[in-house]
């Protein structure tokens, strides 16, 4: 019997900050051990993707080797036969099924996705590459060809989903049943539960979230930081002058984001360490307490980085990509032979 195929793109890069961690890599990672006896998994490095918007293109092979190794460094099973890792452009169906797609795609559709309007404004027309208008095609024929049904992505990337349904519904109203259709976003967000909408705040601007895109970076956790630089940032946090610790994330939001990451540092759930410090009227036992715990998790988290087993990652790699090349190879057969590109088996 056939597992039914959870799937999804890892973009990561290479400044990941611990709100990615804790709000992403982690829980995906969860994800896959916790399905991996059920489900066959698919993990993909969307290598083709990354530069649909300019990137330097010396960096970018061991931008996209960083990034598996990131999610192996926070534990990422590689001995899991159900779970699978591949890089996108070492399989070349994508792209063929991709052009094949676009061809059955208006441009209406893909002008209306809401992350091609917001990427493409106030950018001149010729410097919007058709790479970033058809990238939603790109990302259908990353599902369609291995019939994925579940595929966990956050709301940004919602739209593109529903669009690889209706293209693929589309293609099988024409031309017979090519494709699983994934399932409707509603029923992926019943399946893995929706986010649970973690948010960890900037440290030195705790009205907005904590993101790779601040510009200077103080107040945002690299996992790539120097420890006692990251501690710092802790010990410098923008609190309140109220001076008593509550968890109060509209009137103290600085250190209800402090109590939080102690939570998620520590594993401990957080209302007891809300119990802990409620009260105190200093801020420094708490800000001490992060810091420590951030230094201790960077030091852990570098040191698994630096312990990955390239050889064992690249065999891992060569051998999936073999694999996902024989069943891509197969979706597209069926899909050139009902265009007309293959003779009719
Ligand atoms: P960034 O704002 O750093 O560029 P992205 O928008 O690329 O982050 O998000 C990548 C993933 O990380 C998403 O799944 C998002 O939900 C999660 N994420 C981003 N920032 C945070 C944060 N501050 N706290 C928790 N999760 C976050
Ligand atoms: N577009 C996704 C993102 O920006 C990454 C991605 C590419 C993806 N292809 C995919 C996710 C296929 C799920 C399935 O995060």
């Amino acid at each position: 019997m056939v597992k039914p195929l959870i799937l999804t793109g890892l973009r990561a890069n290479n400044d990941l900050h611990i709100g990615n961690y804790f709000g992403a890599l982690l829980p995906l990672i969860d994800m896959a051990k916790q399905k991996a006896d059920e489900y066959d998994i698919n993990l993909f490095v969307p290598d083709l993707h990354s530069f649909t918007t300019p990137v330097n293109h010396a960096d970018l092979q061991d931008q996209v080797m960083h990034n598996i190794k990131l999610f192996v460094a926070a534990g990422l099973p590689l001995d899991h036969p159900n779970i699978h890792i591949y890089r996108q452009s070492y399989i070349p169906a994508h792209s063929e099924l991709t052009w094949i797609l676009d061809c059955f795609t208006g441009m209406g559709e893909m002008g209306r996705m809401t992350q091609y309007k917001d990427k493409s404004a106030n950018v001149s027309a010729d410097r919007i590459s058709v790479g970033l208008f058809n990238y939603p095609v790109l990302m259908a024929a990353d599902i369609l060809l291995y019939g994925a049904s579940y595929v966990p992505v956050g709301d940004d990337q919602s739209q593109h989903l529903e669009f690889a349904r209706d293209i693929a519904t589309r293609m099988n109203t024409r031309f017979g049943e090519l494709f699983t259709i994934p399932k409707a976003v509603k029923e992926q967000h019943e399946f893995f539960g929706k986010d649970q909408g973690l948010r960890i705040k900037d440290l030195a601007d705790p009205s907005k979230k904590m993101s790779k895109s601040d510009d200077s970076g103080k107040g945002v956790i690299f996992l790539g930081d120097n420890p006692e630089t990251a501690a710092k940032k802790v010990v410098s946090a923008t609190t309140d002058s109220l001076g008593v610790v509550h968890y109060d994330t509209k009137e103290q939001p600085g250190i209800s984001n402090l109590l939080e990451l102690h939570a998620l540092l520590s594993g401990e759930p957080l209302q007891a360490v809300i119990d802990h410090h409620d009260g105190k009227e200093a801020y420094g036992d708490l800000k001490k307490e992060v810091a420590e715990q951030v230094t201790a998790f960077l030091t852990e988290f570098q040191s698994h980085l630096a312990g990955v087993d390239e050889k064992q990652l690249l065999t891992k790699l060569e051998s999936d990509e073999e694999f996902m090349n024989k069943m891509a190879n197969k979706t597209l057969l069926g899909v050139q032979r009902a265009v007309g590109l293959r003779p009719r088996g």
